[in-house]
Order: structure tokens, then C-alpha cells, then sequence
């Protein structure tokens, strides 16, 4: 009976549905939604907002949603598609994380302000999972703000793939808690 009960679990965790949805201005949130995609249990879809600007989540189980700091504010399309899809959204199980390079309580701050108030209420988990620098990418403006603000001249990489993961796990955990019985 248990072995019965355990395989019709890891059925339901196998078919549920995952879109993540985001913005990324020099490729690093997109290499961290490929990895994110990897670790999360079941079907899961990128979507990228600025090749789809309304993206379809209706039949999806779980949305994440991410995307990048620049001067302490995340892409205007990001925030305004989550402010004009807040109802909808609620319906969900809604994931929330950032890429940035600061840390601790000013990364925190960054989190916080991204997001309208209300989808942090109805989000499972938020993260901040570390970010880029790459001069290869930026604009000589960004370049010149970069080396003025950060004191850095050449490409970081602090993408955080602890923190990846275990926003990968607290995912899969809220939309099956059972998991932790079998
Ligand atoms: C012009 C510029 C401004 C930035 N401003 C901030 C900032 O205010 N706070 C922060 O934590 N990181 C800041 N960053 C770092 C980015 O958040 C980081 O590079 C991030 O990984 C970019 O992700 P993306 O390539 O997906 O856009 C800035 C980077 C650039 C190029």
C-alpha cells in the first residue's frame, strides 16, 4: 500500500507544470534560469519577456518569477507584467528571486522593492541567487558606472548555485510537502 501510495506521489510531482518567467539584460538571470530549471522536479518552461511580452501561464501549476538589478530597480517590464497580472498570479504557487551583486541587507532591500507587496505575500519562496559582471556585454556607459561604483574592470562571475539550489528544493517542497515521507 505505501509503495502504491509513494508512486501515485511521485507521479503528481512528475506532471506538475512550471513556467519561469524573466528578464535578463547581459545573459546572467537566463543562465540562472537554466540552471534553476534543471534542479526543479517536473515540466518546466522558460519564458523570456522580452521575446514574450504576455507570456500564458493558465495552464501552469507554479510560476517563478526573475529577473535582474540595475541602478537598485528590476526591468520596468518585469515589474509591470507582475503588477498587471496580480490576480491571476495569486492562483499560482509564485517563486521570487533576483540576480544582483550586492549582498546581505542591500541585496534584501533590492528583493524586496522588486516585487509589488502583494506578490510577496502570495509568493512560497523568494531568493536571491548572486549575479555577473560582463564588461564583454555592457554598454560603455555601463562599463564606465561599473568601474566608478564597483571599483571592477573585468568580468565576476557570483552566481550563487547553493542558493540555486535550495531555492530549487523550498520549490518543490511548498507544492509537495509529502515528499519529505517518501
Ligand atoms: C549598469 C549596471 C548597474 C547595476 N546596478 C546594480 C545595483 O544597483 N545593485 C546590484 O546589486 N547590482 C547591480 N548591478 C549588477 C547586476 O545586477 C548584475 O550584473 C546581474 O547579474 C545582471 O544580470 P543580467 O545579466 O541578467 O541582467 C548592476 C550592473 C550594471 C551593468
Amino acid at each position: 500500500m505505501f509503495v502504491w501510495n509513494a508512486l501515485f506521489l511521485i507521479e503528481i510531482i512528475h506532471a506538475m507544470k512550471t513556467m519561469i518567467i524573466f528578464m535578463s539584460n547581459h545573459g546572467c538571470t537566463e543562465r540562472v534560469c537554466r540552471d534553476l530549471a534543471e534542479k526543479l522536479n517536473g515540466e518546466v518552461t522558460l519564458s523570456n519577456l522580452k521575446e514574450v511580452k504576455q507570456p500564458d501561464f493558465t495552464e501552469y501549476d507554479r510560476v517563478i518569477i526573475g529577473g535582474s538589478i540595475h541602478a537598485g530597480q528590476i526591468q520596468k517590464r518585469l515589474r509591470e507584467f507582475c503588477e498587471n497580472n496580480l490576480e491571476k498570479l495569486g492562483r499560482k504557487e509564485v517563486g521570487l528571486f533576483i540576480c544582483c551583486m550586492y549582498e546581505g541587507e542591500q541585496a534584501f532591500q533590492q528583493l524586496n522593492n522588486a516585487f509589488p507587496e502583494k506578490l510577496h505575500q502570495y509568493s512560497k519562496a523568494e531568493a536571491i541567487l548572486g549575479g555577473q559582471l560582463n564588461f564583454e556585454k555592457m554598454k560603455l556607459l555601463e562599463k564606465a558606472i561599473i568601474k566608478k561604483v564597483a571599483k571592477v574592470d573585468k568580468s565576476v562571475d557570483k552566481i550563487d548555485h547553493q542558493a540555486i539550489e535550495k531555492f530549487a528544493k523550498r520549490m518543490d517542497r511548498t507544492f509537495a510537502p509529502f515528499l519529505m515521507l517518501i
